[in-house]
């Protein structure tokens, strides 16, 4: 039986931490379902001047990606398809990761709103007792935020906001370095194993 990863990407900046964690899922050989809210679709064209499209997904991910997806088990579902299969807690997901998270999709997620299919999954996923991971990326944050953060966390998710180390690549990390430091952090989460990047081994300036 199919036990796929739902992925939620929402509407916060950060788009490159998705594509680093969906890129980590396949090399992993994990199976995953991919739900894009209406928000993330602006900021994955602001971040790289691609547009995402439900009618044209796999051809709109595998250019975000810049990879062909032959050999990935991917899904779509569309953010607005509330009878979604991951709407329900009989879908057989194996957990599911919100990455970026929204400030808007956090708060939805932990009052269970619903308002979309990402945080109808989210929800669900949660309820199952399945592993929850969300990424947030905002800054600075309010008590409100903060709340909801806690909410999560309560609720069983593992809160792992974007806030990338800089040990181990050094003085000179490339942006691509500090992507991949939160997207392998967020596959640790998972127990998915991954070389995105260098761990601690205990030795200073190595
Ligand atoms: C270019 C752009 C960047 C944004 N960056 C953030 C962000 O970093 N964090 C955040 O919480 N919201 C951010 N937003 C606002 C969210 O997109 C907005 O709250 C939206 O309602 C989130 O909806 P969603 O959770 O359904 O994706 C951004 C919006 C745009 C257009």
């Amino acid at each position: 039986m199919r036990n796929p990863w739902i992925v939620g990407v929402s509407g916060a900046s950060g788009t490159p931490y998705a594509a680093a964690l969906l890129r980590g899922l396949f090399d992993a050989g994990e199976s995953v379902d991919l739900v894009v809210s209406r928000a993330a679709r602006l900021t994955i064209l602001d971040e790289t001047g691609a547009a995402f499209r439900d009618a044209h997904w796999k051809d709109d991910l595998s250019r975000w990606l810049g990879r062909d997806l032959d050999g990935a088990d991917v899904a779509h579902w569309p953010a607005g398809d509330l009878a979604a299969g991951p709407s329900s807690g009989s879908y057989p997901a194996r957990g599911m990761v919100v990455v970026p998270a929204s400030t808007a999709a956090c708060a939805g997620i932990a009052i269970g709103l619903s308002k979309d299919l990402l945080q109808r999954a989210a929800e669900v996923n949660l309820k199952e007792r399945r592993r929850v991971v969300v990424v947030p990326r905002e800054t600075p944050v309010t008590r409100s935020h903060l709340t909801h953060l806690i909410a999560l966390h309560d609720a069983g998710a593992v809160v792992l906001p974007a806030s990338p180390g800089f040990y181990g690549a050094g003085a000179g990390a490339s942006a691509q370095q500090l992507i991949d430091f939160v997207a392998g952090k967020a596959l640790d989460a998972l127990g998915v194993s991954h070389t995105l990047f260098r761990r601690w081994r205990g030795e200073l300036g190595s």
